[in-house]
């Protein structure tokens, strides 16, 4: 063992609530995402839960999903919704234009707001924009929230819903610099803008989502154009992509150990991605409003993961790391990133499950939101961390085409925590992880403020090496582990072993 970490934890230095809904899920009409992944039907041999897999609804009830994006991606802007209500077997089929193969429309509006409702998520519905139109979009919103008697909401009644489904989160449009409809900003903030206003006039209550981007040039045009009309934007998204495709990551369980830290080094980009658009919403707005950042899609995409392969693609060690450290970060932006969804719920990129016939597996990662569900409402924590360095420089990106942004990378620290507080101060939740290859990490974790640690419990997630993954013929290689906490005090000795996520719940006296 090398250098000894130190984690400081400040118990009454609060940064924010952080909110549930950055523990996220995204799901598209893509590959094998929703069919089979999701829907396998009412009249399905498979056990169901009202047509969805009961394994899958069970795994994700476990996790406590808050939230689930849905239908698209780059489906969302070619999607009709008026062709996914009604008698299933009388919905048209449509090509799915963006992904291959034919969408059966089996799965629509009162589908999604079933799997939302069994599984505990909040509902977060993607708008057509650039194949759309402002009534469109307004008839969808009515069909789900409407309380009163108009045509969409008596049709809503007839397809068995009389309630209002109260979907609360609306994105207008997905990537519509790209494949949502290839605008640039000051064209999508004008539609931006007729759509908005028809949406908030029909239901104030709502949350709206505008379409961002990773380039700071279209964040800065569309502020830009919507500074007057603020009233009508709650939040912006950005997304962001860990992409071996043309990033020297390597493949999805085959990558070298420099591979596996280049990938680690690329969330110095996510950040510094999250604190652009932070500055642009915060300059606009000038902080009158709090316009929340959603990163509603992001993960790793590895290079097996084609369009031929409807975007499948393995999930070892490595990837949960990633997630992580990931998640680490997200809670410690817990006062401006409002919501982030990981890409994809089943079978599609990152993933928390993989299905298999009748079979369906859990990923690592499905494992980290399983151990950092616990952060979900709590108070976020300042934390300082001082640890080894594995990795000094970033690695050279090959060309994307794009203009790297200007900013200066900061070597890659073997150790990456965060922590958070309950609402009640009784309990802490500290997320660690050792981020490095070849050696545990020594720790001390340092609480400062008035109370210490009682009592305590510790979830291990590790494996031999961090190519290790689940497979249908080794569901449990990577699996937590717990472990009994016989730490107490003010100051914790912690051996953290290489590559490896721990997770800690903490009462405090
Ligand atoms: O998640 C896969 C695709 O990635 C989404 O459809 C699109 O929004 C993004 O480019």
């Amino acid at each position: 063992m090398g250098e000894k970490s130190i984690l400081t934890v400040e118990l009454s230095e609060v940064i924010g609530t952080i909110n549930p809904n950055i523990y996220g899920h995204f799901s598209e009409h893509l590959g094998r995402c929703i069919y089979p992944g999701i829907w396998v039907g009412l009249d399905s041999k498979m056990p169901n839960v009202q047509g969805v897999r009961k394994d899958l609804v069970e795994a994700l009830k476990r996790v406590n999903p808050p939230v689930i994006r849905w239908p698209g991606g780059c489906f969302a802007d070619e999607y009709h919704w008026k062709d996914g209500i009604g008698l299933i077997d009388q919905r048209p089929r449509r090509p799915n234009i963006s992904w291959g193969g034919d969408d059966s429309n089996e799965f629509g509006t009162d589908e999604f707001m079933r799997f939302c409702k069994n599984i505990g998520s909040e509902p977060y519905v993607c708008l057509n924009v650039g194949s759309g139109s402002p009534e469109e979009a307004s008839s969808w919103l009515e069909y789900c929230n409407y309380a009163g008697n108009s045509s969409y909401s008596r049709l809503r009644a007839e397809n068995g819903h009389p309630q209002p489904y109260g979907v609360k989160y609306w994105g207008v449009g997905n990537e519509n610099w790209g494949c949502g409809g290839s605008f640039d900003p000051v064209y999508y903030a004008w539609e931006y803008r007729r759509f908005a206003t028809y949406l908030r006039r029909s239901d104030p209550s709502v949350q709206l989502i505008a379409c961002g981007h990773t380039s700071r040039d279209w964040n800065l045009r569309f502020m830009e154009a919507m500074r007057d009309h603020l009233r009508l934007m709650d939040h912006l998204s950005i997304h962001y992509y860990f992409s071996g495709r043309r990033n020297p990551f390597g493949g999805d369980v085959k990558f070298t150990d420099d591979e596996y830290l280049n990938l680690l080094f690329d969330v110095q980009n996510l950040e510094y991605q999250i604190q652009q658009a932070i500055d642009i919403v915060d300059f606009f707005s000038e902080r009158t409003k709090n316009i929340g950042i959603v990163v509603d899609e992001w993960g790793t995409w590895h290079p097996q993961a084609t369009r031929e392969a409807g975007l499948y693609q393995q999930n070892t060690l490595r990837d949960a790391i990633l997630a992580a450290v990931v998640l680490n970060l997200f809670n410690r932006y817990s006062t401006k990133v409002v919501m982030a969804n990981i890409a994809q719920t089943v079978n599609v990129l990152q993933s928390l499950c993989l299905t298999e016939g009748e079979k369906t597996i859990l990923t690592p990662t499905y494992h980290v939101f399983d151990l950092y569900k616990h952060h979900m409402g709590n108070d976020a924590l300042k934390v300082d961390v001082k640890s080894p360095i594995v990795r000094e420089a970033p690695p050279v990106v090959r060309d994307t085409g794009a203009v790297p942004p200007a900013r200066k990378p900061v070597p890659l620290k073997a150790l990456d925590a965060s922590a958070s507080r309950s609402k009640d101060g009784r309990s802490l939740v500290i997320t660690l992880v050792n981020q490095s290859l070849d050696e545990d990490l020594e720790t001390e974790i340092h609480l400062i403020g008035e109370k210490e640690v009682e009592k305590g419990e510790l979830a291990i997630l590790e494996a031999g090496d961090v190519r290790d993954h689940n497979d249908f013929d080794l569901p449990d290689k990577v699996i937590p582990i717990d472990e009994p906490v016989k730490m107490k005090g003010k100051i914790l000795n912690y051996v953290a072993p290489k590559h490896s996520v721990n997770r800690f719940i903490l009462i405090l006296k």
